[in-house]
């Protein structure tokens, strides 16, 4: 389970979203290795492909505070349908995250299920493939 303090950050950026154009307000959570909570939330652009998923902006916030982990995420919008995080979001998750690293899918109403990032994003490229022997 996500603390409330994760959902309630992820509720309140949602509502300071900068959706004009999809209309589609999106929060996001994420906890840092030292037990920091970090929050983002999407901002759009008029140039549509320039536009921010809020997990970007919340990576971006913990990355910022000095940090270099995700242990936990809260995803959260306006339902009914489930959000997931999308592909670009899940590659940014996986460089500061392991496969383990538990995402909770939340709506207006609060936590509708937690999956793994695993789950979303299996055999992914990461920082490790980089290492050099
Ligand atoms: N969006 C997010 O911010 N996070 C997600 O997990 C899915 C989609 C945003 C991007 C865009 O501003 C709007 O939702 C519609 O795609």
């Amino acid at each position: 389970m996500p603390s409330e303090e994760m959902i309630a950050l992820a509720r309140q950026v949602m509502g300071r979203a900068y959706a004009p154009y999809s209309k589609f307000h999106v929060g996001a959570a994420v906890r840092d290795e030292d037990g920091g909570i970090h929050g983002g939330c999407n901002v759009e652009n008029a140039a549509y492909p320039q536009g921010l998923c809020a997990e970007a902006g919340a990576i971006a916030a913990l990355v910022a505070a000095g940090k270099r982990r995700v242990l936990e995420c809260v995803v959260i919008g306006p339902g009914p349908e489930v959000i997931t995080p999308c592909g670009g979001c899940r590659q940014k998750l996986r460089e500061f995250a392991t496969d383990d690293l538990p995402i909770h899918l939340c709506g207006p109403d609060g936590l509708h299920r937690t999956v793994t990032l695993g789950q979303l994003f299996p055999m992914s490229f990461g920082p490790h493939h980089l290492e050099k022997p």
